[in-house]
């Protein structure tokens, strides 16, 4: 995995061979490395002008809950990722293996317990909560397994309201609310309510009402869950041409296989530890079979 954990990147740059043990974490040594490690990481994600530059990466994230009786959950612990720009990225996992928990982190709804979550280059754990409303506000887009459409609001108002609170000149609104619900294949459909939609038409809607003020990551917590497969099959597809075609970076939480073949990495959740990263190569047409 050339992008691997970074534990494993810090072992390789050092040369340490076979026979040494990695150092423990929480050695100097081990300390050190990490350090120099992620200065490197993040200079590429500030100087990077290629395209495969990194856009989002956590770096030793975890994340614990307090509940009731005093216990302690570990959601997450301890987790390494990076996503490049124009990719989609997928999450899977059982139920309770962190999937959700890691999405809030990564889109700045949640901060972690310990570890960073770097942003185009800023750490984003660093930021006040104003401050992270106005990252989420202007480039970060989120898509739930609940559509929570204004259910009083035809498609193109819910649309052009997503661009009003987001800023977007009057003049623009327009033709940008239309230009979105055409592209994910509702222009015959901007004018129904939620309630005179089917699901995957729902979907949509949020998904135009997600990508129409032109974010550069869209984070989507079980967008098919509620959809049959090859209506969530088809809100897939649509997420590859998003991203193909919007210049857009799609992490995505699933349960399901076939979703999980159009992504370009699938990461595996167990307990609230990656256990595996897979690279597929679909960008060159596997989004279209
Ligand atoms: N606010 C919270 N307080 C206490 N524990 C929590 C909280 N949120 C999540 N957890 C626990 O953290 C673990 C991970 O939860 P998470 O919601 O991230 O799982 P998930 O992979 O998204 O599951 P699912 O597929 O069911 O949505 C679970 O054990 C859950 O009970
Ligand atoms: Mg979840």
């Amino acid at each position: 995995m050339g992008k691997g954990p970074y534990g494993k990147a810090v072992c390789g740059s050092f040369g340490l061979g076979e026979e040494h043990r990695p150092p423990h974490k929480s050695s100097l040594f081990f300390k050190a490395a990490r350090a120099f490690s992620r200065f490197s990481k993040i200079e590429k994600m500030k100087n990077s002008g290629d395209e495969m530059a990194v856009i989002l990466k956590a770096d030793g994230v975890s994340r614990q809950f307090t509940i009731g009786d005093g216990s302690v959950v570990n959601a997450l612990t301890d987790i390494d990722l990076e996503v490049d720009q124009n990719q989609l990225v997928c999450l899977r996992g059982r139920s309770g293996s962190g999937k959700t928990t890691l999405i809030n982190i990564l889109g700045a709804l949640d901060k972690p317990s310990g570890g960073n979550v770097y942003f185009e280059g800023q750490d984003i754990t660093q930021l006040s909560s104003s401050e992270c409303d106005k990252l989420r506000r202007h480039k970060m887009a989120f898509v739930f397994q609940s559509v929570a459409l204004i259910s009083t609001m035809t498609a193109y108002e819910n649309v052009e309201f997503a661009l009003r609170l987001a800023g977007v000149p009057l003049s623009e609104r327009s033709a940008r609310a239309k230009e979105c619900l055409t592209r994910v294949g509702l222009e015959k459909r901007m004018y129904h309510r939620p309630g005179e939609l089917s699901g995957g038409e729902q979907q949509r809607v949020a998904i135009a009402r997600a990508v129409c003020h032109r974010p550069k990551i869209v984070f989507a917590d079980e967008p098919t869950a509620a959809l049959d497969t090859p209506t969530g099959l088809a809100v897939l597809k649509l997420f590859r041409e998003l991203v193909r075609e919007e210049d857009l970076t799609i992490v995505m939480t699933t349960h399901d296989q076939t979703m999980m073949e159009l992504a370009d990495v699938v990461y595996s959740l167990e307990d609230g530890v990656i256990s595996s990263a897979v690279h597929n190569d679909v960008a060159g047409g596997g989004a279209d079979a």
